[in-house]
């Protein structure tokens, strides 16, 4: 029995067995847990992987592609269904390969860092990226289901966990002020506490998606709060995602309050919670001329020069306003260059 579901989420205390997930899985797993999975998985065909960017390069894609398709032909039957273990690079790239691999197979998740817990393993996104430009291609494919067992977790840095603060905070800001004025106990960030509050903002994230499962409405956007610097910092400077997030949401509060939609008070109390639980001192220095290239290739950019981006005008009051790279850039430029 599960100690804790919701919807397809299920918090489990060991691994299912393969056999009661589904008939002949294919397993895609980052290397760092072999020993921790290699009993679990034993007779059935996994692929090992190394977790990170490259992995979901399209060069590196390719090359895998045939790897993993060379592995299914030794098998004796073709896999029903695809099981992404890792972070949230492994579950992007598993994701992909099952919504493309014989015009799509069912996939299933087990996240093994708290920003893949958190966020990552939910919502059917998959992706890729090309060159610098990140989760360019890609495609909707929803996990079944997606388990998540602490025990996978033992070996993460305390640098992760700050950094899956990251999406945590997003998501209370734009969706979920319970779990907002909890965090603003300034509890102390370690992963016990991401624990207990995590189901909560995983519940928010979820009910996001129900709304707008395909992004055809603006509810879906809102979750790219920070994202559109965040992306920004993530290629230029090479940062963990959920840290290039939290400055890309500093950013985002800052413009929400210079142009008045936020007070300074709320501006200064939102700061302080992002200091405080991803130790994030400043926002990283971009040069221009890469930064304007960056954000011209932005999924959010929608034609030449304009871009939708998401402000909030109070906690769980997130909006998109179309503004110019120019824009951007500008407000950038007078205050963190
Ligand atoms: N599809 C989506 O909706 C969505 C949402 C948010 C983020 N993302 C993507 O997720 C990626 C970032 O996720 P991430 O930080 O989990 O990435 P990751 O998979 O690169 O993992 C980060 C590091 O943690 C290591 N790791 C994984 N599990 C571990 C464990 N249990 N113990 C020790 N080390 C472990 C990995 O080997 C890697 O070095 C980005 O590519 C981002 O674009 C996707
Ligand atoms: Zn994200």
């Amino acid at each position: 029995m599960p100690s804790k579901k919701i919807k397809n989420v299920y918090f489990l205390e060991k691994l299912p067995s393969l056999n009661s997930i589904c008939g002949s899985a294919f397993v895609i797993c980052d290397q760092k847990l072999k020993s921790q999975i290699q009993n679990w998985c034993k007779g059935q065909k996994v692929y090992f992987v190394q977790a990170g960017e490259r992995l979901k390069d399209l060069n590196q894609f390719a090359l895998h592609t045939k790897n993993i398709l060379k592995s299914i032909s030794k098998a004796p039957q073709a896999p029903s269904a695809f099981i992404g273990v890792g972070g949230g690079s492994v579950t992007d790239f598993t994701g992909f390969f099952s919504s493309i691999y014989k015009r799509g197979k069912p996939v299933y998740y087990i996240p093994t860092t708290l920003l893949s817990a958190v966020d990552a393993s939910h919502g059917g996104k998959t992706a890729l990226n090309v060159s610098s430009v990140k989760n360019v291609l890609g495609t909707y494919h929803f996990p079944q289901k997606v388990f998540i067992i602490k025990h996978l977790f033992q070996g993460i840095k305390s640098s992760e966990v700050f950094s899956a603060y990251g999406e945590l905070i997003k998501i209370a800001l734009i969706h979920n002020i319970s779990l907002y004025e909890s965090l603003k106990q300034q509890s102390k960030p370690s992963f016990d506490h991401f624990w207990k509050v995590m189901p909560s903002a995983i519940k928010s994230k979820l009910e996001l998606v129900e709304k707008d499962p395909f992004e055809k409405k603006s509810v879906r956007r809102f979750l790219n709060l920070g994202h559109t610097l965040g992306h920004c910092f993530e290629s230029y400077h090479k940062i963990p995602h959920g840290r290039a997030v939290a400055m890309g949401t500093l950013f985002a509060l800052h413009w929400s309050a210079d142009k008045k939609f936020i007070s300074s008070s709320l501006y200064s109390e939102t700061q302080n919670l992002i200091k405080h639980y991803i130790k994030v001192s400043s926002i990283l220095k971009i040069p221009l001329v890469r930064l304007k290239k960056l954000l011209r290739q932005d999924k959010k950019s929608i034609s030449s020069g304009k871009i939708e981006f998401v402000f909030i005008k109070g906690i769980g009051k997130p909006f998109i306003k179309t503004v110019s790279i120019d824009d951007i850039v500008q407000f950038y430029k007078k205050y963190y260059l």
